[in-house]
């Protein structure tokens, strides 16, 4: 049974109550995690960076050969449909593909249809006093795969680091392969030093956020100096400023990691000037 409050979300082909949208429990994303998702920020009913998040969206589908079941225009207009039964101004939408219903069998079935669903919430923004006051991080090692690059929805390593976070009373687990940076639980991670805004390479290691390009491009419409390179644990440490960018986060000042402050253990200028021109373009949006 549902309530009329509850949210419609989206599931192959129907919109229906959350409650009722049901999956088969042969679905390979429940047996396998085998499947990819986005997540969009949506702010006053307009998706934020839409195409972007189209494009890593088809490449995820490619990268793990599940074939695209939408074109482009079918999933703005899913999403919008999910978007519109919402009450919420500022959302953000989830939505997945599965490789679909099969006999359990690890190979790829022959033929499967993949599963989508769609669902929306209010996303749930840090708070200025979050911002003003910035975050604490706690460092670990990264024992995920190598194949980083996929949004796939098989996300054990990252639970166990948002976990870790959430037992050391901190934000988001700063996570370092073989010595060198690579990202957060649910974040990428941007140092900045000599008053030059660092990240790390767009390689397997690493999810590249939409948000990672997006900085990219306020870097340079702002003449904020930046590099991509790899980064050093010691580097990290000794930043003057650490920050995190996601699609909940936007962009959110660390302040300290595993106890010990970050710069003078306050949100720098570069954050300031970042988080001003987010806040622009995504009204300019
Ligand atoms: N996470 N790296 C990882 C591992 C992530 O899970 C995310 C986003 C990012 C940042 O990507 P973007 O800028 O596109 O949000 C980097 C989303 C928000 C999530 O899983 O909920």
């Amino acid at each position: 049974m549902s309530t009329l409050a509850e949210p419609l979300v989206y599931l192959n082909g129907a919109m229906t109550p959350i409650a009722d949208a049901k999956v088969s429990v042969l679905d390979r994303g429940f047996i396998f995690g085998d499947g990819i998702y986005e997540v969009i920020p949506i702010y006053q009913r307009r998706l934020f960076r839409a195409k972007h998040h189209m494009a890593r969206l088809f490449r995820s589908l490619a990268s793990i050969s599940i074939p695209n079941p939408h074109s482009e225009a079918e999933w703005m207009a899913l999403i919008d449909q999910v978007v519109a039964a919402h009450p919420a101004d500022d959302q953000m939408v989830y939505l997945q593909v599965t490789r679909g219903v099969a006999k359990r069998a690890h190979a790829f079935p022959a033929d499967s249809t993949p599963t989508v669903f769609i669902m929306t919430n209010p996303i749930p923004l840090p708070s200025m006093a979050v911002r003003a006051a910035g975050v604490a991080c706690v460092s670990m090692e990264d024992k995920r795969w190598l194949r980083c690059e996929i949004k796939s929805i098989s996300l054990l390593g990252n639970v166990l680091a948002a976990q870790n976070a959430v037992d050391n009373n901190a934000v988001e687990s700063i996570q370092f392969r073989d010595g060198f940076l690579t990202e957060a639980s649910s974040s990428n991670v941007w140092i900045v030093k000599d008053g030059v805004l660092l990240g790390p390479p767009k390689d397997n290691l690493i999810l590249e956020g939409i948000r990672y390009g997006l900085i990219e491009e306020l870097c340079a419409a702002h003449a904020i100096p930046m590099r991509v390179r790899r980064i050093g644990r010691d580097e990290v440490f000794a930043a003057d400023e650490v920050l995190l960018t996601s699609a909940t986060k936007e962009v959110l000042p660390v302040v300290s990691l595993d106890g010990k402050p970050i710069g003078n253990g306050t949100p720098g200028p570069i954050y300031a000037k970042l988080y001003e021109a987010y806040q622009a373009a995504k009204a300019a949006a």
